[in-house]
């Protein structure tokens, strides 16, 4: 295996793959999984050490899979069991873990259980596997609190039962076809850990947890007081989320999850909450010593590039995690945020981040900026202590997508908001591998789910291999030097004595000291005497002055 020591996770650089957009093996424009194992010796020749694939799982797609209809098995757009057993591996032969997504706080309305609560009565066994509750008001016809969704519009659909009549409401966060499980029946939990095991089973070496914080609801389920900034307040003011019963759950699948392990083997099988949560002493919770073994820094992902924010968001986040022995985790895209490379591009205003999706008419950024902000900010996270995850695409650099037209757009969130959020489909179009063949080499043909805007052919993996200036050689200079030196079992050390616009900070580990620099001011900074650059994340003459949205990293 690829690990660089015990506890594999520790200092992990896992690259999330989105199954649909990635690589399509069979010409419908869809990304699949026989697609992904063939481009596999891409990410070994990157240099991460894990692959996450996000939901590829049967479902009606309503949320891009994360609407799951069938845990254990594999959706026909994607494949089937045997090409999942295939990928991985493949992927274990290449010295790479692979992480899959587990979707446990809600399931598709598709799926069986949800089917047999439609067709039961109201206080039925079947119903109890969800949350259906009788309306308000006079007639029942008004939801049973105020809660809305994530993607717009009310949490609540009212069902019409067997005989024809207006029934109950069931609950679901998010989109109306993704029901939300009902966490105190037992019947939930013991089902979630037979999925779990039911990939572990097959090899898998750990979990992304989808919308971790939401499982277990406040009892009564209680009006939200809906003047609380959900970007400000503590997440657990909210009777939705980071609710105190999740901790169980967790500590039940990190038993789970350790009686896989071999011991000796640096074979741990990991867990990683996707836990939208404030303040991060909360968060630090979820992955206490017996809990989950990582969590996305999500405030790291939207922190302004400036130099103040980074740096107190930087050491605060090393302190929470610290705090419990758990390592940091570092993020900077996804597929539920605009890639960085564009959100950089815009004005860094102090306070938080756009993140939201971004339309043909809204303002567009500065492209050239965002990739030279993007590329420095890279460098500073890929030299942070802890664990990295790359979202697919970053490595070259690739743009939100931020002009597509409205009607080719597919994330719910578009629709449940009559448009007036843009949705997440611009950072999930399918990647370029080879510039000069159709759809950039995603599939043999055309097809592409989403158009590809025109300037991701420039940005091919076949124009940006050889180019030892190009972003991909960028990502593979500093994953293999962040290997080799073993920075994520560093220590971080701020230095003194540098202008407050530059990031300087030392990381030392028992292999070696690196000293990074990043200027996010506008006046040149001179090398220190003595220093070799050995990774630089603009292009540089040797021994200038470190620029404008530049990162280095030094050795004495
Ligand atoms: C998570 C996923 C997102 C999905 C939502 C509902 O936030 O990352 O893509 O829409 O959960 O499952």
């Amino acid at each position: 295996m690829a690990g660089t020591g015990k506890q594999w996770w520790r200092d992990a650089v896992i690259y999330q793959v989105y199954p649909r957009s990635w690589a399509d093996s069979d010409g419908d424009g869809i990304g699949d999984l026989p697609g992904i194992t063939a481009r596999l010796p891409h990410l070994a020749e990157l240099g991460v050490d894990a692959v996450w694939l996000s939901p590829f799982y049967t479902s009606p797609q309503h949320d891009a899979g994360y609407d799951v209809a069938d845990y254990r098995d594999v959706d026909p757009l994607f494949g089937h069991l045997d090409a999942f057993d295939a990928l991985t591996a493949r992927a274990h032969e290449l010295g790479l873990r692979v992480v899959v997504d587990v979707v446990p706080n809600h399931s598709s309305d598709e799926h069986v259980w949800f089917r047999a609560a439609l067709a039961s009565a109201p206080g039925s066994l079947e119903r109890a596997r969800y949350v259906f509750r009788d309306g308000s008001g006079p007639d029942g016809d008004e939801p049973p609190n105020n809660w809305t969704s994530m993607f717009g519009g009310p949490a609540w659909t009212r069902v019409t039962e067997a005989d024809g009549t207006p029934g109950q409401w069931f609950l679901h966060l998010f989109d109306s076809t993704q029901p939300d499980f009902d966490w105190t029946n037992p019947e939930v939990r013991d089902e979630l850990e037979g999925v779990l095991r039911f990939w572990l089973d097959r090899g898998v070496d750990g979990f992304r947890i989808d919308v971790a914080h939401g499982l277990v609801k406040a009892e009564g389920l209680p009006d939200t007081d809906l003047s609380l900034d959900p970007n400000v307040d503590a997440t657990s003011l909210s009777p939705m989320w980071d609710q105190p019963g999740v901790h169980e759950i967790y500590r039940s699948w990190r038993l789970l999850a350790d009686s896989y392990a071999v011991e000796g083997d640096d074979a741990d099988r990991i867990l990683c909450a996707e836990a939208w949560v404030l303040p991060g002493e909360s968060l630090a919770k979820y992955v206490r010593p017996d809990e989950l073994h990582q969590s996305f820094n999500f405030e790291y992902l939207m922190t302004p590039w400036r130099a103040d924010d980074q740096r107190s968001t930087i050491t605060r986040s090393l302190a929470q995690a610290e705090a419990v022995g758990a390592p940091q985790t570092w993020v900077l895209s996804n597929h539920d945020v605009v890639r960085h490379a564009t959100r950089l591009g815009y004005p860094q205003h102090a306070g938080l981040q756009r993140i939201e999706g971004i339309g043909a008419d809204d303002p567009q950024p500065d492209a050239a900026l965002g990739l030279r902000r993007a590329r420095a900010a890279t460098a500073v996270m890929l030299a942070l202590p802890g664990s990295a995850y790359l979202f697919q695409g970053e490595e070259l650099g690739l743009p939100e997508a931020t002009r597509l037209p409205d009607e080719v757009r597919q994330d719910p969130t578009f629709a449940r908001t009559g448009g007036s959020s843009k949705g997440r489909d611009g950072c999930r179009v399918p990647v370029p591998w080879e510039a000069a063949a159709p759809s950039f080499g995603f599939g043999p043909g055309e097809a592409s789910w989403l158009p590809q805007p025109a300037e991701y052919g420039a940005l091919a993996v076949d124009c940006q291999r050889d180019d030892p200036t190009s972003t991909l050689t960028l990502y593979r200079d500093l994953l293999r030097l962040r290997r080799e030196l073993r920075l994520g079992r560093g220590r971080l050390t701020w230095l003194d004595g540098h202008p407050a616009d530059v990031l300087a900070f030392t990381i030392s580990s028992d292999e070696a000291a690196v000293t990074v620099l990043a200027n996010l001011g506008v006046e040149p900074l001179p090398l220190p005497d003595g220093a070799t650059v050995v990774a630089a994340s603009g292009e540089r003459e040797h021994g200038a002055p470190v620029d404008t949205d530049e990162t280095v990293w030094l050795r004495a």
